[in-house]
């Protein structure tokens, strides 16, 4: 069966970072009360009011088709994981779509909150498993900074802007994503969300006065439904294609709480080696933590590698997924520019590199 593969990755962080310190003079907060609840040090800002979440999400698949070599032009879908689109329409996409010169792919935002890149990454697996479709860009972007208010102690230490895409294309050699388990329930809807600003709240002067167009959280009830759910569809999809512990090279899980984290992987039964975290750098990213990871330890992947990725968030919305990496870095990253034809066959290859 034909499956879908990640073949490439990219990122983008916006250079500004806001530390646990600085926090310090804004809110009354403190350095070591966010390490130890949240293990969080520092999160990028995108500092640049010109430029959101199309431009982050532009250049990490910018990079990550360049790693690839891969033209543009040959893209055949792109989709945007986002809860802080530049606007409500046109899409993200369509400004990534224009931005890199895709002119022959088609695409959309996907809203799932901090679900979206594992929502995401099963609708693009599906678009390339059903054999109409041979690539798709799919990018988890967010400027959260643009919807956290900066006096509220409770939610401004938890999040960061970040940009980060995986290109996925078409496996036959048993690679890719193979199993996923999705799920929500609109229930818990109003421990996370954002009031304002949609058909049902419109801007007015009543939605800014209340500041109705900042995330909301209520935190603890949060906690508790992600310490369950998210390790409950890890271990779903672990125990449906008969993973142990020990077969599991890397869990990657969404960078939300390094306590949330640290709780699914004891439950998983993993070891620190097995578990990718990097929330001290980042913070929370939303939609870019997992292909994030995903770009810090790149270099580490090995083509077979099992990975189990898993993510919850707003709505509530919450997922696993099990992928089989599909290339060994050093094998398809040479060093320089490879001739044109070149670049074709080794795209064409994917599947038996
Ligand atoms: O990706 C989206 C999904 N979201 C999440 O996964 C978030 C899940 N929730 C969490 O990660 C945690 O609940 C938080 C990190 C948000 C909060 O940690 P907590 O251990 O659950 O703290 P809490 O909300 O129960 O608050 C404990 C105390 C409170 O003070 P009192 O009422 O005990 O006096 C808070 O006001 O900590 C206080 N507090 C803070 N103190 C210093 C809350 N935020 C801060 C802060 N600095 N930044």
């Amino acid at each position: 069966m034909t499956r879908a593969a990640i073949t490439a990755v990219g990122r983008y962080l916006p250079p500004d970072r806001l530390t646990n310190k600085d926090l310090e003079s804004m809110v009354d907060t403190t350095d070591e009360w966010i390490r130890t609840r949240t293990g969080i040090q520092e999160r990028r800002i995108l500092r640049d009011r010109g430029k959101a979440s199309a431009f982050m999400g532009t250049e990490a698949g910018r990079q990550a088709l360049k790693k690839r070599d891969m033209d543009p032009a040959d893209l055949d879908v792109i989709i945007v994981a986002t809860v802080t689109p530049d606007m409500f329409f046109p899409s993200n996409a369509c400004q990534v779509q224009a931005a890199l010169g895709a002119t022959r792919a088609w695409g959309f935002d996907l809203s799932a909150a901090c679900s979206g890149f594992v929502f995401g990454l099963c609708t693009a697996a599906s678009l390339i498993e059903s054999g109409r479709y041979r690539s798709v860009l799919l990018i988890g972007s967010d400027k959260m900074s643009s919807i956290t208010d900066y006096t509220d102690r409770n939610t401004c230490v938890l999040f960061g802007d970040a940009a980060a895409a995986v290109l996925l294309e078409p496996d036959d050699s048993g690679h890719g994503l193979l199993d996923h388990v999705l799920r929500c329930d609109g229930e818990g809807w109003e421990a996370l969300c954002m009031l304002g600003g949609g058909s049902l709240r419109p801007p007015s002067h009543e939605t800014l006065a209340k500041k109705m167009h900042f995330l909301h959280q209520d935190g603890r009830t949060v906690y508790r439904f992600a310490v369950s759910a998210f390790a409950d569809v890890a271990e779903e999809v672990m125990m449906r294609n008969g993973l142990t512990s020990e077969d599991v090279r890397y869990f990657v899980p969404h960078q939300a709480n390094r306590r949330i984290i640290d709780a699914a992987a004891q439950r998983m039964g993993l070891g620190a080696d097995q578990v990718m975290v990097n929330i001290h750098r980042y913070g929370n990213t939303t939609n870019a933590t997992i292909p994030l990871c995903l770009c810090d330890w790149e270099s580490e992947l090995q083509k077979g590698d099992n990975i189990v990725l898993a993510a919850f968030g707003g709505g509530y919305t919450w997922g696993a997924g099990y992928l089989k990496w599909a290339y060994d870095t050093p094998a398809v990253r040479p060093q320089g520019a490879k001739p044109a034809l070149e670049q074709k066959a080794a795209r064409l290859a994917v599947n038996t590199i």
